[in-house]
């Protein structure tokens, strides 16, 4: 009945062109801000009725109405129409077919301008508590690992060689730091976003006598914005919320890659679970890490949108211009995106299984002692360089001949420090003193890898986490 080119304003002659109206529309997309559209008419219905702009009788009915169109919405009995171009015009056309005429004195005092960005912004606070969650659950499984694991010992590396040995849960409580980061960047983003648009109208404010402070009370926000013009042409928020991303995301393709290293038959330091492991369709021996993979390559996609975003608003003169519709598809393909990758990484790594024996194999293999055993030499009065130079050689040799520091027998290691020129240098001893326990155990600064540091991390690290989420206070964390 109602249908946008019946609505059509007396101006134009004749409905849109169909193609026209296809590219402008965007209910395809923004129908998901459909909830925080109502709560925000609804705050603008109250308001202009405690200011006398609406009779309060008037208001009721157009509460009661919002209401109804929500519970539609949400049983799925009104679906988006394309011919009401956007979700703002949905609610208003489906309240009109509910109401009647009356309907029409929702819009009064207010532009689409600035009740999409109060949508946006509603949307943005509750993706704000997911991403708090989601942050916590990967936390919470990297934690679960790390208690787990407390006595595993794996090489820790640089420049992808073998280099020290660290604990294995000092290596996950590294990603939960990053997590921590985020969270923090989240937290100052939620704390910067929270001004309310609402009544800047178009963009130059409404003459009525309207009160934004008292809508932005109501829908939680701290205030509101200070200019009009900026508050229907700001996205910073949005960008910084693709760029919080794009940061998190870079965090997890770096722990998706080491779960896809470790998972191969070559490392084989983990076992993904089947639940996340998929087969291949054609060599059937391989466990692929799939999961991990694409956790890895979403990345891409997240940095894709934070670069279109910004570069859809460069160089935008004020205030509010059509462009500024290109932020959905951008901002909710990454709030999706995110969304899963953090809930399927935690799954993953929560079920995931390390095989001690083959880490401890390996460790015995690799020469992560040598820079202990260069300390040593240096602590028996040889200059550190040239204790480096003769465990560099002692390596070479033991390569040579397929040896690791375990094979060193007291007449081998005589014969070496003859020929290199350092004879009884090395007191066969400091070999067996070698154990990666001791290592990890000899390396005690409040961020290092020994045990007892390592435990302090893991218990502040679990005390942390345990308050975090929507109801752990979030922005206020400070
Ligand atoms: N669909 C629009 C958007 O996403 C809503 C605001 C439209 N305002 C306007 N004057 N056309 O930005």
């Amino acid at each position: 009945m109602s249908s946008r080119s019946e609505a059509r304003n007396p101006l134009f002659r004749g409905g849109p062109a169909p193609e026209a109206q296809a590219f402008t529309a965007s209910v395809r997309f923004d129908w998901r801000l459909l909830p925080f559209d109502i709560q925000g008419s609804r705050a603008h219905v109250a308001m202009l009725a405690a200011r006398g702009i609406l009779d309060p009788d008037t208001a009721r009915r157009l509460d009661e109405g919002l209401a109804q169109v929500l519970a539609e919405a949400e049983s799925g009995r009104f679906t988006p129409r394309l011919e009401w171009e956007d979700v703002h015009m949905n609610v208003e056309g489906r309240l009109a077919e509910i109401l009647g005429p009356v309907a029409g004195t929702l819009h009064t005092a207010r532009s689409r301008n600035d009740q999409v960005q109060v949508d946006m912004l509603l949307y943005m606070r509750h993706v704000y508590g997911r991403m708090q969650e989601r942050l916590a659950g990967l936390a919470g499984a990297l934690l679960q690992q790390a208690r787990a694991h407390l006595d595993v010992i794996i090489p820790g590396y640089t420049h992808m060689q073998a280099a020290q040995p660290v604990l294995l849960a000092h290596h996950w409580l590294a990603y939960t730091e990053m997590l921590r980061r985020d969270l923090g960047r989240l937290d100052d983003w939620a704390r910067r976003m929270n001004r309310s648009p609402l009544g800047a109208g178009a963009l130059a404010g409404t003459p009525y006598p309207t009160d934004p402070e008292d809508t932005a009370r109501r829908l939680g926000f701290d205030g509101i914005y200070r200019n009009s013009l900026d508050a229907v042409s700001d996205r910073d928020y949005l960008v910084e919320f693709l760029a919080w991303a794009a940061i998190t995301a870079m965090h997890l393709s770096r722990l998706g890659e080491e779960l896809v290293l470790w998972s191969s038959v070559e490392f084989g330091y983990i076992r993904v679970d089947d639940a996340y492991s998929t087969g291949s369709s054609i060599m059937p021996q391989k466990r692929n890490p799939d999961v991990a993979e694409l956790v890895r390559g979403k990345a891409g996609r997240v940095y894709g949108n934070l670069l279109g975003l910004l570069t859809t608003l460069k160089g935008l003169p004020l205030a509010y211009n059509s462009d500024l519709q290109e932020d959905k598809e951008a901002v909710f393909e990454v709030v999706d995106t995110m969304d899963q990758v953090l809930e399927v990484l935690a799954g993953m790594v929560r079920t995931l299984t390390v095989d001690r024996a083959r880490i401890r194999a390996r460790l015995g293999r690799d020469f992560t002692a040598a820079t202990d055993l260069a300390d040593r030499l240096a602590a028996a009065g040889m200059p550190f360089r040239e204790a480096h130079h003769l465990v560099g050689a002692l390596v070479g040799r033991l390569l040579e001949e397929g040896k690791g520091f375990g094979d060193v027998t007291p007449a081998w290691l005589a014969a070496f420090l003859e020929d290199a020129g350092r004879p009884g240098a090395i007191d066969p001893a400091w070999l067996a003193e070698l154990t990666p326990e001791r290592l990890v155990a000899a390396r005690r600064q409040p961020f290092a890898t020994a045990p007892e540091r390592v435990a302090e991390r893991l218990a502040e690290a679990e005390r942390f986490w345990q308050g975090v989420g929507p109801a752990g206070g979030g922005a206020a964390r400070g």
